[in-house]
């Protein structure tokens, strides 16, 4: 496989608070090949936002590297868009100014004619033709979320990033989008990885569905191949022979880490119950006294020392 983008060996530990630290990732290797469409799955807070980050060079592993055409990302660079749930548009900016800003920095290089026929073409193909001079306080979720994705593509990047980008629409203007996305990445031919909740989702749009354990120390524990031949239609999707096992595939991935993070957390409970028994005398005697002094309890005749064991 000619790899396109390389995940080798990558660690992602965060520090905490109190001092100590969070290891969020470990061990993930992962290549993708140039086209590709992506999509990572998994539970919330097993580290989807961070691997994408890290590819986006948003953030910087810990260990390990990631590469694209066989060179470190360090940082963030106009090859590689982003798109967030939450749109991230200029609110003073009309659709149009919104995304010619994007074109302007991204393809300076570019007379202005070619640049104003990116905008508009980029327009177009979101279907706001009608919204172009809008601010984004006129438009909805799912116009705005059009916006960013033709700024996105506007500024032709090698590597489309998208997190979870349609998780705050409702269903029906979700799906029109996930079919919009699909078309402009299939015309495009532009390498895709997508983070999302959604297994019908991620079965439609994915060449490849990589599946995340629970943290701590997450790491890669399935890869789909979704083999169903492009251009997509929802309803033949539905209808494929492989439909189904996918999606048994996914859900039955996801029960089970649902399941380990249930145990782990009945464990934990336990833990806690046990260390509760044992410090009994003690916590009855700090609810009793609350939190005055040991002197006025003394007196007050409320303190009894913690029985010794
Ligand atoms: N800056 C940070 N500091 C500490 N912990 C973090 C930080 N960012 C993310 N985490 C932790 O790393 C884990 C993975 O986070 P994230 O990638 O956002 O998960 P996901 O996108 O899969 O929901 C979570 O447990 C989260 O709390
Ligand atoms: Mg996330």
């Amino acid at each position: 496989m000619s790899k396109f983008v390389a995940v080798e060996n990558v660690e992602k530990t965060f520090p905490l608070a109190n001092g100590g630290s969070y290891v969020a990732l470990k061990g993930i290797d992962l290549e993708i090949r140039k086209g590709e469409f992506i999509s990572l799955i998994g539970h919330s807070g097993c580290g989807k936002s961070t691997l994408l980050n890290m590819v986006a060079g948003l953030d910087l592993p810990t260990d390990g590297v990631v590469l694209l055409e066989d060179e470190e990302v360090l940082k963030p660079g106009p090859d590689r868009m982003v798109v967030f749930q939450n749109y991230s548009l200029l609110p003073w900016m009309s659709v149009r100014q919104n995304i010619e800003l994007a074109v302007n920095n991204v393809l300076a290089h570019l007379s202005v004619e070619e640049r104003k026929d990116i905008v508009e073409q980029n327009i177009q193909m979101v279907g706001l033709g009608h919204a172009a001079d809008k601010p984004p306080d006129q438009l909805s979720g799912g116009m705005k979320q059009r916006v960013a994705i033709a700024r996105a593509f506007a500024t032709k990047p090698k590597l489309m990033l998208l997190d979870e980008p349609f998780g705050a629409l409702d269903a029906l203007t979700r799906g029109n989008l996930q079919e919009k996305l699909m078309e402009i990445c299939e015309e495009n031919h532009v390498t895709t990885i997508m983070v999302t909740h959604d297994v019908d989702e991620a079965i439609l749009l994915s060449d490849r569905i990589v599946m995340l354990t629970n943290g701590p120390e997450s790491k890669i524990g399935q890869i789909l191949e979704v083999d169903i031949p492009r251009p997509r239609k929802r309803m033949e999707v539905i209808e494929h022979p492989n439909y189904y096992s996918y999606r048994s595939e996914l859900i039955y991935f996801l029960n089970q880490q649902k399941q380990i993070k249930k145990t782990a957390s009945q464990k934990d409970d336990r833990r806690s119950a046990s260390w509760s028994r044992k410090s009994e005398p003690r916590n009855w005697v700090c609810a009793v006294n609350g939190l005055r002094s040991v002197g006025d309890r003394q007196r007050e005749g409320l303190f009894c020392p913690p029985r010794v064991r």
